[in-house]
């Protein structure tokens, strides 16, 4: 137990031990017992714990690492010698490296550390949100060579619906940049490939656990494109959408917001699926940002405009009254990802959460987890511990879980059948949970 009454610490011993017991308590209940229905914001090569990664995958035969002058590193598989990069070592094929230097474990190590964001004392390594911001993207780089392997690129998506069911979770929408995957021989698979991949292994999933619901693409690109970019990825994600309807949920923009263009920067591209008649539903992040009245500022109004149907984070909506009046009439859901939110320090004290104002005006909110491997988090259980523990307050309870989880379905992107019949299983899930847990 942490000290008590110290100046980092303000609590009294008597409060830390209630709080010890209360923590105990909820962690009981969200974890062990408990279903947490859908988890909506979560992106797709942020899925499985890293340890996957380095004690599976990079021990696969024609994985080769290099060292970049950055102390991270890359990898790649190749049947041979991959060409060398810039501002990177020669590939060495990691299999002769570790016999060489017989005792792997340091290796690993470092490499789970290049993976994750994990720290024993974050506020001294990432002082400010650009460092932490940069870290992150980095992190995301170092998996990309494992993971946009084709094989590897199947497995993973398969280990995160396994690691995702196993925190009880029946249902999973994923955002997915759908980057060319390659071979070992260096060919490269199109978005189509992807798609299809993703069908194949949410069907194989779901035919090995019947009460697992499956999950579906929320297609994403980096907001630093241009306009011309734009354009063109808008058109791809619209025939995407029309050639995959079952897996395919819509479009979205990731990327640090306050680096990136605002979305009224891409309002032609946007406005295309309504100029040609077609329907392609988009679900933003937007309000992922504590500098009020910048241009990026301004994304919760024109995500709304443009319709989306959920807003991811929007961190900042407290602070702009019409936008909330407005999403709240055009009954939009925040996806609230605390973790997320502190890691990347919008909130260092998840009691100060703006979202503890939406959710007593009655917002519609949903908890979600965004990046849970790179934050070394639990898939979904972790956030919905410390919404209950931080910004829930004295005033959580039952009912409120209940609520989330429920609306975890209800603002999912289901086919209005499929989502009836899911909540009424939730609803038989909930009430054996209460009568024999809690009775
Ligand atoms: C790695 O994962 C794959 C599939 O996910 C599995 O078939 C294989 O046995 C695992 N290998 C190791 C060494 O854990
Ligand atoms: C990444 O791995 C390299 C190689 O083992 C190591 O030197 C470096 O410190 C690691 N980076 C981080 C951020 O841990
Ligand atoms: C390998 O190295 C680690 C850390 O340096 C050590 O804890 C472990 O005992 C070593 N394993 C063997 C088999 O020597
Ligand atoms: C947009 O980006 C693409 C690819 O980076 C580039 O080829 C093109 O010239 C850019 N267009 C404009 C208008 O800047
Ligand atoms: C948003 O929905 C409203 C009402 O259905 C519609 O009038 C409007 O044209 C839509 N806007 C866009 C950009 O799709
Ligand atoms: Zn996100």
């Amino acid at each position: 137990m942490p000290e008590c009454g110290t100046f980092s610490n303000p609590f009294t011993c008597g409060d830390l031990l209630f709080i010890y017991f209360l923590s105990t308590l909820a962690y009981m209940i969200i974890y062990l017992i408990f279903c947490l229905g859908a988890a909506l914001h979560v992106h797709d090569f942020a899925m499985v714990g890293v340890d996957w990664l380095v004690k599976n995958v990079t021990y696969r035969e024609n994985c080769y690492v290099c060292f970049t002058d950055e102390q991270t590193v890359q990898f790649i598989f190749s049947s041979g010698q991959p060409a060398s990069r810039p501002r990177c070592s020669s590939w060495t094929l990691l299999r002769s490296l570790r016999e060489k230097i017989k005792n792997s474990t340091d290796l690993d190590n470092s490499f789970n550390r290049n993976l994750t964001l994990f720290t024993e004392d974050p506020d001294r390594a990432y002082p400010r949100q650009e460092i932490v911001w940069k870290r992150f993207e980095q992190a995301f780089l170092v998996a990309y060579g494992l993971v946009t392997y084709a094989p590897v690129f199947k497995d993973y998506l398969y280990e995160g619906l396994r690691q995702f069911y196993e925190d009880n979770i029946m249902y999973v929408e994923i955002r997915a940049l759908l980057p060319a995957t390659y071979e070992l021989d260096g060919r490269l698979n199109n978005k189509d490939w992807s798609m299809r991949a993703c069908q194949d292994v949410v069907k194989g999933f779901t035919a090995n656990f019947p009460d697992f619901l499956g999950a579906r693409v929320i297609f994403t690109v980096h907001r630093g494109i241009n306009a011309t970019e734009a354009v063109k990825t808008v058109e791809e994600a619209m025939t995407l959408h029309r050639d995959f309807p079952d897996i395919m949920a819509g479009f979205d923009f990731v990327g640090q917001e306050d680096l990136g263009r605002p979305l009224w920067y891409f309002k032609d591209a946007l406005s295309l699926p309504e100029d040609r008649g077609v329907n392609l539903p988009y679900f933003f992040h937007a309000g992922e940002t504590d500098s009020q009245g910048t241009d990026v500022d301004q994304n919760l109004m024109d995500a709304l405009l443009f319709n989306t149907t959920r807003i991811g984070h929007g961190f900042a909506l407290a602070r702009h009254p019409v936008v909330k009046e407005l999403s709240i009439k055009m009954d939009v859901p925040i996806e609230v990802c605390p973790i997320s939110n502190q890691v990347l320090k919008l909130v260092s004290d998840l009691r100060d959460h703006p979202v503890a104002v939406l959710m007593a005006e009655g917002h519609p909110v949903v908890i979600s987890s965004d990046d849970p491997a790179l934050f070394g988090a639990t898939a979904l259980s972790h956030d919905f511990y410390e919404a209950f523990m931080g910004f829930g307050g004295m005033s959580f309870n039952l009912g409120t879980l209940k609520e989330l989880v429920i609306n975890s379905l209800r603002y999912s992107s289901l086919p209005s059948q499929t989502k009836k019949k899911a909540i009424e299983v939730l609803l038989v899930k909930w009430d054996k949970f209460v009568l024999e847990s809690l009775l």
